[in-house]
């Protein structure tokens, strides 16, 4: 039977939102969004007029959205990190059901809450770990689950940022501070985490030792010639690799967050943008000389109940932005780099003139940054609320947990120089 389409609100009109709202456009028959809170006018009204709301489904906050009776089955929670739980917490009490971006919380502390009122209401909340869903990623979970290569022994990730990437984030941009968003490796690194505690599903991490810091993008770090601004007093522009002129302008980069401060404008020109980068967009600023204190590289090493180890390792400025995983288990391995859309499963091969047998599993690459994860997660998450099987990329809101509990470990044990235990938080 054809089911009425899920009714969706908008919570935090910001760029991951309103990325998986989209989903609306092209599967209209599944999801409508019918309403949206943000305190940003402008977001507010350009969401508002996109999706043909009326007055009376369009708030300041999702607080005041959830104070009023329910008009949807799902919320959309797309906020800054910090103002996750605080917002989703009303929204599960009214009854909805809540896909919620990455990372939960930026303490271990909300974590209970939000599990038990959760459970408390019935209500299903997805966190947004889009790499579970990228088809590399599930094609590696399932060769695993299937037991290919055995148990698993031994899963090494690594994140390649960018030199780009880490600027605009990290350096200059929003997550640039522990204080206002989170530990770099909450931040960045979550998905890996959550990967690997999903590969090893079912089995819990027990602790963790990290090591890292913030060596390169420091005021002591800065060449010669260099200023506070790009375009106002550097005198070697030209040839930095870190030019807010070259990433935001000629290369056209990271358009959703160095533009922000302009969206009252709806189409910037350039020379705007110009302007904006010399005076206060805080994206113009010399990536030696911002007010970032997040690490700019990070090692991590988990310990599982069953024996077996996971390593990541988060490395800001590097060249080409890439995701590696290599996954040894007892009868074989799975290797691959997320970005060259295929992998490889090896198995041992003992007889005479062999080493080892090579399977390549070659996929079609997506363009997208998330591996082609993004829709396909909110395609998932409407299936769990329609009550339908989801696929092996959805698992309990308890194993999104613990990548979380492993990145508050690490930034603990960075800081302390110690190993950490991890607690056991149960349902
Ligand atoms: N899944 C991923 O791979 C991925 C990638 C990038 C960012 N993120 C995460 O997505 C989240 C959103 O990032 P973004 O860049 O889209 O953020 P954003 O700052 O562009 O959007 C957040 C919006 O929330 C609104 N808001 C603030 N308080 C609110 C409230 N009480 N009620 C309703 N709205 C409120 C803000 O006005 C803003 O418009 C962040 O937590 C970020 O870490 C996830």
């Amino acid at each position: 039977m054809p089911q009425e389409p899920l009714r969706a609100v908008i919570i935090g009109a910001g760029h991951r939102s309103v990325l998986y709202a989209s989903y609306s456009k092209t599967h209209p028959e599944e999801l409508q969004v019918v309403g949206v809170a943000d305190p940003d006018p402008v977001r507010r009204e350009r969401t508002a007029q996109e999706y043909a709301l009326p007055a009376e489904r369009v708030f300041l906050t999702a607080e005041e959205l959830a104070a009023r009776p329910r008009f949807a089955e799902v919320a959309i929670n797309g906020t800054m990190d910090r103002d996750h739980v605080p917002t989703t917490l009303p929204l599960l009490e009214a009854g909805y059901h809540v896909l919620l971006e990455k990372p939960v919380c930026p303490t271990r502390e909300e974590l209970p809450a939000l599990l038990a009122a959760s459970r408390r209401t019935g209500t299903k909340v997805m966190i947004c770990h889009v790499l579970r869903f990228a088809p590399f990623y599930a094609a590696i979970r399932e060769r695993v689950a299937a037991g290919e290569i055995g148990d698993l022994l031994s899963v090494q990730t690594v994140e390649n940022v960018s030199y780009h990437h880490m600027a605009v984030g990290f350096v200059r941009g929003k997550w640039n501070r522990r204080a206002t968003s989170n530990p770099m490796l909450m931040s960045k690194c979550c998905h890996d985490l959550d990967l690997i505690c999903w590969m090893k599903t079912g089995v819990a991490p027990t602790r963790v030792a990290s090591f890292g810091g913030l060596t390169y993008f420091r005021p002591e770090r800065a060449p010669e010639g260099s200023g506070d601004r790009c375009l106002v007093d550097c005198r070697i522009e030209r040839e930095c690799d870190y030019s807010a002129y070259k990433h935001y302008i000629e290369q056209g980069l990271w358009g959703y967050y160095a533009w922000e401060c302009l969206e009252h404008l709806g189409s910037p020109t350039v020379e705007q943008k110009i302007e904006s980068l010399k005076t206060d967009n805080p994206y113009g600023r010399c990536v030696w000389r911002c007010d970032n204190d997040v690490v700019d590289h990070q090692a991590g090493a988990v310990d599982f109940a069953d024996g077996s180890v996971a390593t990541h390792n988060m490395i800001g400025g590097v060249a080409r932005p890439c995701r590696s995983m290599h996954l040894i288990g007892t009868h074989g391995e799975i290797q691959g780099t997320m970005e060259e859309g295929k992998f490889v499963v090896r198995h041992n091969d003992a007889r005479p003139g062999h080493e080892y047998a090579e399977e390549i599993v070659d996929l079609s690459v997506s363009r997208d940054m998330h591996g082609g994860g993004d829709l396909r997660l909110v395609a998932d998450f409407l299936r769990v609320v329609r009550g339908e099987p989801a696929s092996l990329s959805t698992t309990d809101l308890m194993d999104s947990v613990n990548g979380h509990l492993i990145a508050f470990a690490a930034d603990e044990a960075m800081a302390e120089g110690k190993v950490v235990e991890l607690p056991r938080l149960t349902d």
